[in-house]
């Protein structure tokens, strides 16, 4: 008997389902023992306290499109693994009994960044874990891309479509914020693919000056509008000067819900121009997965199938020079793949005359 623990950790995104129902599929279809799903509820915390349920084949069909997790999901914080709960449950003691106590052979688990840490962990303690990257930040080291991020694109890329119609109408500023606190890959992608004139990354911080300038350049051309894609993390120049400890206390006494407001409320005074924001939030992460997506996490789901079936453990799945990798877990966490601003995407981007208010 092969005896399969899954679950999924972290913020949800599309094709979470696919990437579990490939696992599925692959290992029932080539396993030559009989096999046992245990899926864990809302991550790790199922793993810690025991919270379980048996999956059958019932559980694995009509899932391949399906958005959200059919396991549901929570944060647990990797920096509080180690931190006993309010009632003095060690957690990743609690995890590791749960495991050896339903005689598992391995655990399977989607998760990002904070949730591959705590796989590598458990992996270092003894567990045998395989994790598949699921992220719509796409900001995950050792994979070319996450399942979830190519999904979210395509949303978030609709909002800037939906905005250019009403600005265009208006002659307004808009701001798009789309998510990506640390790492920019969705804002930038889904900038390129919304023609939105000046797009603001964490990883390249901005003067307001020469987004006002972008703005005004535009209007000397002709434009009546801009349309501006701003990530959640995206940060000035004078904020990255600022140490950790600065720059949290300015947030303390923060007037404005995000960055985006301030950006919107300073072009607004130096320019004069009506400003609007917009904020697609979790819409990034919902519904249903792409087609891209749904090949993606099938694939990824498959490799990880075959990894157990040869009882390869201690992987992450990924994607690399076209073709799917196993990446060892030590080598993937902790690390972020950030966005290069001096990527050839960036340099093709400003050749088409997108600002990145450096
Ligand atoms: O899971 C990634 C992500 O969607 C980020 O892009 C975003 O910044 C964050 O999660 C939002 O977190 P939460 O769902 O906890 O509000």
């Amino acid at each position: 008997m092969l005896r399969i623990g899954m679950l999924t950790s972290g913020g949800d995104c599309q094709a979470l389902n696919a990437a579990l129902r490939g696992v599925y599929k692959c290992v029932v279809n080539n396993a030559k023992e009989p096999v046992e799903f245990y899926g864990f509820e809302d991550g790790y915390k199922g793993l810690i306290y025991g919270k379980f349920r048996i999956l059958t084949g019932a559980d694995f069909k009509g899932i391949l499109t399906r958005g959200g997790t059919i396991l549901g999901t929570s944060r647990c914080p990797f920096k509080t693994i180690r931190v006993p709960d309010e009632d003095g449950i060690d957690k990743v003691e609690a995890m590791k009994q749960t495991y050896y106590k339903l005689q598992l052979d391995c655990l399977v688990m989607g998760g990002g960044n904070g949730s591959t840490k705590t796989a590598n962990l458990l992996s270092e303690e003894g567990l045998n874990v395989v994790t598949l990257p699921k992220t719509i930040d796409n900001d995950l080291w050792g994979t070319e891309m996450t399942f979830g991020f190519q999904s979210a694109v395509d949303i978030a890329t609709t909002a800037i479509d939906q905005i250019h119609t009403t600005a265009s109408s208006h002659g307004r500023v808009f701001i798009v914020e789309i998510m990506g606190h640390k790492v920019g890959w969705l804002p930038l992608n889904a900038g390129i693919a919304g023609g939105a004139d000046v797009i603001l990354l964490p990883e390249i911080p901005y003067d307001i000056n020469k987004v006002v300038e972008a703005i005004e350049g535009r209007d000397k051309g002709g434009s009546r509008f801009t349309i501006i894609a701003v990530a959640e993390g995206a940060i000035s120049k004078e904020d990255a000067k600022l140490s950790k400890k600065e720059y949290r206390k300015k947030l303390e006494n923060y007037p404005y819900p995000s960055v985006s407001y301030e950006i919107a409320d300073q072009i607004q005074k130096m320019t004069g121009r009506e400003v609007r924001v917009t904020v697609p939030g979790h819409t990034q992460r919902g519904g249903g997965p792409n087609a891209y997506d749904r090949v993606f996490a099938s694939r990824v789901g498959a490799e990880a199938g075959k990894l157990i079936l040869r009882k390869e453990f201690g992987y992450m799945i990924g994607y690399k020079d076209r073709e799917m990798v196993k990446v060892p877990l030590k080598e993937v966490a902790g690390k972020l793949k950030t966005v290069d601003p001096n990527a050839s995407i960036i340099k093709e981007a400003k050749l088409l005359g997108i600002s990145f208010g450096d």
